[in-house]
């Protein structure tokens, strides 16, 4: 029987919950990780039964140090690495520190919260929660800035499959899936200074209608031009926006699962340092990430026997 991934071929649902947790210098964190590994298992599978609609699962996600610290299984999947930042002429994807990755989806926000404050109980006496966003899910699924994002996403249970899952590259780990998050925070005011005709000159797309600019008129710099590293490479987007008028914080949580981290590198390559380098996304001129972190998704099946049951 094929190994049964974590729920992340899944569709974008209403809300969303992501959270990075760090472990707390000298806990002992095996226990916890028994339990943190046997209660996703429980919540999905709980998710089911109680909202069968509801849109619900909690991914997790490893980090590269955790992994190790946990003494979990050599050699690691084979891309699983500690991010290394890229350094633009102007612009960085830095790098930050995090050990599990949570991704609780849901549409409504009682049950995000409910399955976040699950895993924080078990969680906190070995670790702390350093990041934590609500992303929801903005008018017809766009973006804070007004562009509907995750259009060009892979397609169907196969075409995501082949494009969001480990394959036979790497058996061990077949099934798995490398996740890759920042938050970046946008400069709205900006943005929305720009007269439409520009913005959607940053995107590459028309932002009412969605449709793709042609080529020839799709400036060169522009978001969907550089992220675009051929249709045989492509990852699973499930980005969500978040806002909060009190601290003037708007921004993206980008969210994304890969066969393989080569090709979020080389789209981040394109979008920071260029193609030709200096020809950076233009987006960046606009949005900032505060936080890049990658982890490793397994399988279900994995997470059970990390749980000893
Ligand atoms: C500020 C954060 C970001 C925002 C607001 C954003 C928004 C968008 C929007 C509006 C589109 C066009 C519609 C679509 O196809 O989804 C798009 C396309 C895309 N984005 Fe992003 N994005 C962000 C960051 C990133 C990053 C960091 C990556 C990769 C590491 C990326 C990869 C892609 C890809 C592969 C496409 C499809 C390009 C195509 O084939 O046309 N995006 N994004």
């Amino acid at each position: 029987m094929d190994p049964q991934p974590q729920n992340v071929l899944d569709y974008h649902s209403a809300n969303a919950l992501y959270m990075v947790w760090n472990f707390k210098e000298g806990a002992a964190v095996q226990d916890v990780f028994k339990r943190v590994c046997a209660l996703v298992i429980n919540l999905n599978h709980s998710a089911y039964t109680r909202f069968p609609d509801g849109g619900v699962s909690c991914v997790m996600g490893i980090g590269h140090d955790a992994w190790l610290q946990l003494g979990l299984p050599v050699p690691l999947p084979k891309e699983l690495e500690n991010f290394e930042p890229v350094v633009g002429q102007k612009h960085t994807a830095v790098s930050t520190k995090g050990d599990l990755h949570f991704h609780l989806r849901g549409n409504s926000d009682s049950i995000c919260y409910d399955m976040a404050a699950d895993l924080s109980a078990v969680l906190d006496p070995v670790a702390a929660c350093v990041e934590e966003v609500h992303g929801f899910r903005y008018w017809d699924g766009r973006s804070i800035i007004g562009f509907v994002d995750g259009t060009e996403n892979p397609q169907g249970a196969g075409e995501r499959a082949y494009f969001g899952l480990v394959g036979d590259a790497d058996p061990a780990y077949r099934g798995g899936s490398y996740l890759f998050v920042q938050k970046y925070m946008h400069d709205l005011a900006a943005f929305k200074a720009l007269p439409v005709e520009e913005q959607e000159r940053v995107i590459g797309r028309y932002k009412y209608s969605d449709v793709e600019m042609p080529d020839g008129v799709k400036p060169g710099n522009a978001h969907s031009a550089l992220a675009n590293v051929g249709d045989d490479r492509k990852i699973i987007r499930d980005n969500m926006p978040f806002g909060n008028m009190a601290r003037n914080e708007m921004g993206t949580y980008f969210i994304a699962y890969a066969s393989t981290f080569s090709t979020v590198k080389e789209m981040l390559t394109r979008m920071f340092t260029g193609d030709p380098e200096g020809n950076y996304d233009r987006l960046l001129d606009f949005s900032s990430a505060k936080t890049g972190t990658l982890f490793f998704a397994p399988t279900l099946d994995m997470l059970k026997d990390f749980s000893g049951g």
